[in-house]
């Protein structure tokens, strides 16, 4: 009996296997990025699809969540994967089925990219984008994908933290897209997240490679609130600040924390805080009380800026 998803000798897969095959969730417990890592949604796999309905033997695609393209061959039964690796029609179209997730390919088989956190009762997904992917975090999303990706919102926000040399801060992880784009400038970027099982996620993430192989980033896990205390004054050039909404993480937005936030950052050096769209209602009714509590702890010149969907200030 072969494993769900397994390629059976014959190469017919019954299509209730293939179904349990996308439906289950990656153990994603990898200590390191796997090199075999090969990931699809379905951006992906609707054209490959159409590639087979052509008559098509050779298609492009991306394995990589569209980072980068490459050519794979088609036959009557699926596609051949470099490597040589077969994947079956019925597994692509189950991909290609599903609109909110992204799937690593292994053995033949589609597993979710998803995970459920003990330490904080969470549950995060990799969800597709034409592009680089967002997390969600209990079904919402940690990037915007509304009107632009997760790549083009992370150029934003370093933008508006005019990113430079010297030292970054990075409170909160996630992906590691903010700390990949600071570390191609900065000397070194030191990034915390809270939940190790969003870093069991990064590390299937091909837009995340960078996090964990550029030497300039160094990872922390803890919680942002205990671990900014522990850094020494005037510490960071400049920092980012990309907490998640008010209600999950509330103590990132208090007048405690943005006073720590000033101590670690050095004079004259910038803040970038994420909040939201500004111009939104509840965006509206967050903004002004960040931009109030952060002057209190010594900030200034702080200025909203909407294209980035935050503010900015300066020690
Ligand atoms: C909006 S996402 C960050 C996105 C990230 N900048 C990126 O580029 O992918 C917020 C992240 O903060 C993490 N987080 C929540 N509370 C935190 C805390 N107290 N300290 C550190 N990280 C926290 C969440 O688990 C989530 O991964």
């Amino acid at each position: 009996m072969p494993r769900i998803g397994e390629q059976p000798a014959g190469g017919f897969y019954p299509r209730y296997a293939v179904c349990r095959a996308v439906r289950r969730t990656a153990a994603v417990h990898w200590a390191t990025m796997p090199s075999d890592l090969i990931v699809l949604s379905h951006y992906q796999a609707v054209p490959l699809l159409q590639a087979r309905r052509d008559g098509r033997r050779v298609a492009r695609t991306s394995l990589d969540l569209n980072r980068s393209a490459c050519e794979v061959a088609l036959d009557a039964e699926g596609i051949v994967l470099p490597g040589g690796e077969r994947l079956a029609w019925s597994v692509v179209e189950a991909v290609a089925a599903s609109q909110n997730g992204c799937y690593r390919i292994r053995d033949g088989s589609a597993e979710k990219i998803q995970t459920y956190s003990e330490v904080t009762g969470r549950h995060y997904s990799l969800y597709p984008t034409a592009g680089a992917p967002t997390l969600l975090v209990s079904g919402l999303p940690m990037h915007r994908i509304k009107d632009t990706d997760p790549h083009r919102d992370t150029l934003a926000k370093v933008k508006a933290a005019s990113l430079a040399r010297g030292r970054v801060l990075d409170t909160c992880t996630g992906l590691g897209y903010t700390a990949i784009q600071a570390a191609r400038l900065a000397d070194e970027v030191i990034t915390i997240e809270l939940d190790p099982a969003t870093q069991e996620v990064a590390r299937l993430n091909p837009w995340s490679q960078a996090l964990f192989d550029d030497p300039k980033i160094r990872r922390i896990i803890g919680d942002s609130y205990d671990e900014v205390a522990r850094f020494d004054d005037a510490a960071f050039s400049r920092i980012i600040h990309d907490p998640p909404t008010f209600a999950l993480a509330g103590d990132l937005y208090s007048a405690d924390f943005y006073a720590e936030l000033h101590r670690v950052l050095r004079p004259g050096g910038r803040l970038f805080h994420y909040i939201g769209d500004l111009n939104s209602a509840s965006g509206g009714r967050v903004w002004p009380g960040v931009a109030e509590r952060l002057r209190r702890a010594g900030f200034q010149r702080v200025t909203p800026r909407p294209e980035a969907f935050g503010l900015v200030a300066q020690r």
